[in-house]
């Protein structure tokens, strides 16, 4: 028998330091009157003691918290995240320890900022199968260490913070009723955070050198490594206009789709809430599939954009503000790096 699952406790966590849009016009050449209009963005919490999984761990005992379950109860924690405390151990198994959740598998999840929706409905697929009765996951992300704090273009967006869901195999709660995941790798350039090249005593470095001179003189393609190797430091870069025009396209077609997949109209919708990138996106991906822009939860003018944390976040703010009644639908849409996007519909029961 196939089993339900819902989500049982939602859970966030803030950094308290707040940087606003002037303090941002003193590091950079920017403006509030910029950022606002363009983005609507007013400030974000930015990190300044708490890595990722401190703020990764707080995030997910407030949603074990609100669950009613023990630590020793979680069979298994997901981290979504790009940006972890070290390439191993993973967050989630550090999260574990401090959890106390001792029973439980841990790994972490990257799929950028549609890590909460990704993370998501792999849980679900462990709940279902009955291999797990109870699951956390967390979106969790210090997205201002790899921020370029000298490109306005990218700087003005982001923020720190983390999300978490306890998900378990029952009705009760905020049921999954249908899920979309979705990739294109082919457009994996539009936003990048490169890791570290190749180095070894066997790289081939004048070979790379030769490429990546070649590529600035003809524009001919380079492989991986010379890309890695020349994009330098692990700092966001992004094509912001190519990942507008692909959030919107993205968040339209998913939300389309889950209507399809659950045989149901927009009117039966209470509240959307998108990855929290930028109001313009969901304005336009609004007008699009002719939704009030009303029925989309936004909290982006105090977060900015925290990636894989930000619909975890404002899907604990949507519980915690007891908006949401008895037969509610929500759909949670997101989009990112990769490039990544996905949704998940969720019924209040
Ligand atoms: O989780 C997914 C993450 N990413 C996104 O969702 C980003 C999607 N893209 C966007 O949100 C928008 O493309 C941005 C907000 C990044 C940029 O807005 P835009 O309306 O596409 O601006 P633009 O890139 O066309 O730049 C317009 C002008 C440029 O100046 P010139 O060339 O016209 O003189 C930029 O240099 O705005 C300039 N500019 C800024 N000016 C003041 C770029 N950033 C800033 C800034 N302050 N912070």
């Amino acid at each position: 028998m196939i089993r339900h699952v819902s989500i049982i406790g939602t859970g966030s966590y803030l950094p308290e330091h707040i940087m606003n849009n002037d303090d941002l016009s003193r590091l950079v050449d920017t403006s509030d009157e910029w950022i606002r209009t363009r983005t609507g963005i007013g400030e974000r919490r930015i990190s300044v003691s708490m890595s990722t999984s401190d703020l990764a761990y707080e995030a997910g005992a407030a949603a074990l918290r609100n669950s009613g379950l023990e630590p020793e109860d979680i069979d298994l924690i997901i981290c979504a995240t790009i940006t972890p405390d070290y390439f191993m151990p993973s967050c989630a198994c550090m999260v574990q320890d401090r959890l106390g959740a001792v029973n439980a598998a841990a790994f972490d999840l990257t799929a950028a900022c549609t890590g909460m929706i990704y993370g998501m409905v792999t849980a679900e697929q462990f709940i279902k199968t009955g291999m797990y009765d109870n699951v956390l996951v967390i979106g969790a992300e210090t997205l201002s260490k790899i921020l370029d704090w000298e490109d306005r273009s990218t700087c003005v967006l982001f923020g720190d913070g983390a999300g978490a869901v306890v998900m378990s195999g029952t009705d009760r709660g905020l049921k999954l009723s249908a899920t979309n995941l979705e990739s294109d790798g082919s457009k994996y350039e539009l936003l990048t955070c490169p890791a570290i090249p190749l180095d070894n005593p066997c790289v081939n470095t004048e070979f790379i050198e030769a490429e990546t001179d070649l590529n600035e003189i003809t524009g001919a393609e380079m492989s991986a490594q010379s890309m890695i190797k020349a994009a330098g430091q692990s700092k966001i870069r992004m094509l912001g206009q190519e990942v507008f025009k692909y959030a919107v396209r993205t968040v339209t077609d998913n939300i389309r789709v889950l209507l399809c997949k659950a045989n149901l109209d927009i009117e039966d919708i209470a509240y959307i809430v998108p990855h929290q990138a930028n109001q313009r996106i969901i304005e336009q991906a609004s007008k699009t599939v002719k939704i009030p822009i009303d029925k989309f939860f936004m909290n982006l003018d105090r977060y900015g954009n925290t990636s894989a944390a930000s619909i975890g976040i404002a899907l604990d703010e949507l519980v915690a503000g007891n908006m949401l009644s008895k037969g509610d639908k929500v759909i949670l849409v997101g989009f990112g790096g990769g490039m990544t996007s996905g949704a998940v519909l969720l019924e209040r029961t």
